[in-house]
């Protein structure tokens, strides 16, 4: 990767000296705001910064709308360059202050919808000041013009941040950003340099690129606690730790899905949600066999998704060693709404007569609750050969019923035989948001005639 820019750059340079293009221009600065120069550019991270420069601060024009509990409907408009339209505003200082600032050819009507949305539950939850950043002209060109146009939006949100604690006595601000969002409050809080400790948590959801990778981040006094969510684990890029704790949240069904970690974070700020808990786990791989299921004799191995994420900060600050500090948890969600649920399962089947074959036949479990409501679950084809422990969530809180249904086409593999399984072994150690650390034995019930289904009761 590297060397391939290195490449492409070594041959643009020749085109530029060759062609004698007329000079390029290398910086810019717009007053108040800064000095920009191609360095913003990353061969890793930021490949698409390659030679550009941001737009003009009038051209991108980024606008912040406050909301609060006294106007949750009408948004005050913040300018930092007018101490009036703070000062007119229902802007209350004693509060913590919430940013949330969108990504990339959003904003305006068709960010609003999830900013808003974002905006009130939060406000539901807690009384504080939330300002929504929307840039959206900034946001709409070419994805490298909207990257490196996210220094103007983050060096107007630090003069912004730097007002309102410089003449109103503001001082604790959280700022969260979807995708380029991310970069955004990256370098509002390196604007603030020595100030940065106003800024005391950043949330990354699906952020487009580490923050500690931003020029400038590692000067700063005080940096920031970082919760990172990545809502597409196969996606190579978001393999990356990005923040101080990032979050993998599974979906238990693999089908096309365009959840967004944005939507978790959503769902997490339900006030009558239970409390999303994660795993610290090496991979995804490992945490679905169940081998993460422990929370350490302090919690120090699992971590709350959402808002109350900030709470594992108080396990991190004791560890000094910067690449330890980097944690992955992972949990595993529903892939519908409410993408959290209240128990994460550990299922363990165990088969009677050790016949592999037929475990290998099951290809999918049905779960009934009291109510008959059913959940279906597609197994991995290799789970219950090896006889590995799965982890996942379900749906029903109250399960009475299961059916192991075998797959017709692997059938024969079974010799035409009813699976032979009497325990389903259903735990959630200490998983479940609610509820006790138990197990949930299923036994096997004859009444159901048909050879390729199983039925188990709780037993
Ligand atoms: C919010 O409303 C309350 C009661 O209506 C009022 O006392 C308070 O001053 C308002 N706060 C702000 C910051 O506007
Ligand atoms: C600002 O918030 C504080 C803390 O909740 C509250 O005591 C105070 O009355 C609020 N001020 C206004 C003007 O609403
Ligand atoms: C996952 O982590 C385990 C150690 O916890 C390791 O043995 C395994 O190879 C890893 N798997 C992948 C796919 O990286």
């Amino acid at each position: 990767m590297q060397s391939t820019n290195a490449m492409i750059y070594f041959v643009l340079v020749l085109l530029f000296i060759n062609l004698n293009v007329s000079v390029a221009i290398r910086s810019v600065t717009y007053n108040g705001i800064g000095t920009f120069t191609w360095n913003f550019y990353d061969p890793v991270y930021r490949p698409s910064a390659f030679l550009m420069l941001p737009q003009n601060p009038d051209k991108i024009d980024p606008s912040f709308h406050l909301f609060t509990r006294n106007n949750t409907e009408q948004y005050d408009v913040l300018d930092y360059k007018e101490q009036d339209s703070i000062t007119h505003s229902h802007f209350n200082s004693s509060l913590p202050t919430k940013v949330v600032i969108h990504g990339f050819r959003d904003g305006e009507q068709i960010g609003y919808r999830w900013m808003k949305k974002m905006s009130d539950r939060m406000l539901e939850r807690e009384n504080v000041n939330v300002i929504l950043v929307d840039w959206y002209a900034g946001s709409f060109g070419m994805y490298g013009q909207a990257m490196v146009n996210t220094q103007i939006v983050g060096a107007m949100l630090g003069n912004l941040i730097s007002m309102l604690a410089n003449s109103f006595g503001a001082n604790n601000f959280h700022l969260i950003g979807d995708c380029l969002g991310v970069y955004v409050a990256g370098i509002a809080t390196i604007f603030l340099g020595g100030k940065s400790s106003l800024v005391n948590r950043i949330t990354s959801l699906d952020g487009s690129g580490p923050i500690y990778t931003l020029p400038g981040y590692n000067l700063l006094s005080n940096q920031p606690f970082i919760d990172a969510i990545h809502s597409d684990p196969s996606f190579f890029t978001y393999q990356q730790t990005c923040g101080t704790i990032d979050f993998w949240p599974l979906l238990q069904r693999t089908t096309m899905n365009n959840v967004r970690a944005r939507d978790m974070y959503i769902d997490s700020l339900k006030k009558d949600i239970p409390q999303p808990k994660t795993f610290e786990c090496e991979n995804e791989s490992s945490f679905k066999q169940g081998k993460c299921t422990d929370c350490g004799s302090n919690g120090e191995k699992c971590a709350l998704l959402g808002p109350n994420a900030i709470d594992y900060k108080k396990f991190v600050d004791e560890i000094s060693d910067e690449n330890q500090k980097r944690k992955r948890f992972f949990m595993i969600t529903n892939s519908v709404e409410p993408y959290l649920s209240k128990y994460q399962y550990i299922i363990k089947i165990k088969n009677n007569n050790l016949n592999w074959l037929s475990i290998f036949s099951i290809d999918s479990i049905k779960f009934y609750d009291s109510n008959g409501k059913v959940d279906h679950l597609i197994l991995n084809t290799w789970m219950g050969l090896s006889n590995i422990p799965c982890v996942l969530s379900i749906m029903p809180n109250n399960l009475k019923k299961i059916k192991l249904i075998q797959n017709p086409h692997r059938y024969w593999m079974n010799l035409g035989k009813r699976i032979d399984v009497c325990v389903i072994d259903l735990t959630y150690p200490n998983m479940g948001m609610e509820g006790p650390s138990n197990v949930i034995k299923f036994c096997l019930s004859n009444d159901d005639g048909d050879m390729q289904t199983v039925v188990l009761n709780r037993c």
